[in-house]
C-alpha cells in the first residue's frame, strides 16, 4: 500500500471549497433541500480535490458517512470544504465538510463525509498518485486516522453484508 515515486503534494494544494444557493429546483417534497442533490455536490468538490492532488482523472469508488444533521432550506447557502487526508498506492480519502450558512455568516455543519476517490491513466485503469506531505499536527493526525479508516472500509468492502447485519 506504499506511495509512488512522484514528487509529494501538500495536503493544502488540494483544499477546494464551493458555494452554493439553493434554488426550489434543489428541493424534495417537504420543502428542505433533496439529499441526492447534496451528495452530487459533495462527490463533484471530493472529485476536485483529489484530481488536484493526483493530476489526473479519478473516479469515486466510496463514500463513508452521510448524515444530514440540519435541514437547508431554499435560499440558504451551503459551503462545501473538501481536502485530500490520506493517500494509498492509487486512492486518495477525502474530507468533505458541508455547511450551512445564515445572512450573519454563522455555520453549521451538515455532514462530513470521507470519500475514497482513485486516480485513473490514460488508459482508465487505476495508476499511482503522489504521496502527501502533511504539515501541521492536524494533517498528520488525520492521516493516521485515514490510515485506520481505510482498513475498516476495505474489511467491509470485502463482507458488504457485514455493513447490513453487524457481522464482520
Ligand atoms: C474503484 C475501481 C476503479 C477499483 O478498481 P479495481 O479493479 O478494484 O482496482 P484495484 O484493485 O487496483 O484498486 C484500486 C484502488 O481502489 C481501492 N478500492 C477498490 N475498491 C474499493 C472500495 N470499495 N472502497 C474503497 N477503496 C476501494 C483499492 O484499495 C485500491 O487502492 P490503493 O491502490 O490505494 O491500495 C472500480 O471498482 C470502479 O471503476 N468502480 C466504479 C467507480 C465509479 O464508476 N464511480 C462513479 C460513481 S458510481
Amino acid at each position: 500500500m506504499t506511495s509512488s515515486n512522484l514528487p509529494p503534494k501538500r495536503a493544502a494544494e488540494s483544499v477546494t471549497e464551493s458555494v452554493q444557493v439553493v434554488m426550489p429546483n434543489h428541493l424534495n417534497g417537504a420543502g428542505r433541500i433533496f439529499g441526492g442533490q447534496l451528495v452530487a455536490w459533495i462527490d463533484v468538490i471530493g472529485g476536485i480535490a483529489a484530481r488536484r492532488h493526483c493530476g489526473c482523472a479519478v473516479t469515486t469508488a466510496a463514500i463513508d458517512n452521510l448524515q444530514f444533521r440540519e435541514p437547508v432550506y431554499v435560499n440558504e447557502v451551503v459551503v462545501l470544504r473538501a481536502r485530500v487526508t490520506f493517500v494509498g498506492r492509487t486512492s486518495m480519502e477525502v474530507r468533505v465538510d458541508t455547511f450551512v450558512e445564515d445572512v450573519s455568516g454563522t455555520r453549521k455543519l451538515v455532514n462530513t463525509a470521507y470519500l475514497t476517490e482513485i486516480a485513473l491513466g490514460a488508459d482508465g485503469h487505476p495508476t499511482p498518485v503522489p504521496p502527501l506531505l502533511c504539515e501541521t499536527m492536524q494533517e498528520k493526525a488525520e492521516f493516521e486516522a485515514g490510515r485506520r479508516r481505510r482498513e475498516r472500509r476495505l474489511s467491509k468492502a470485502d463482507n458488504p453484508l457485514s455493513t447490513l447485519s453487524g457481522i464482520s
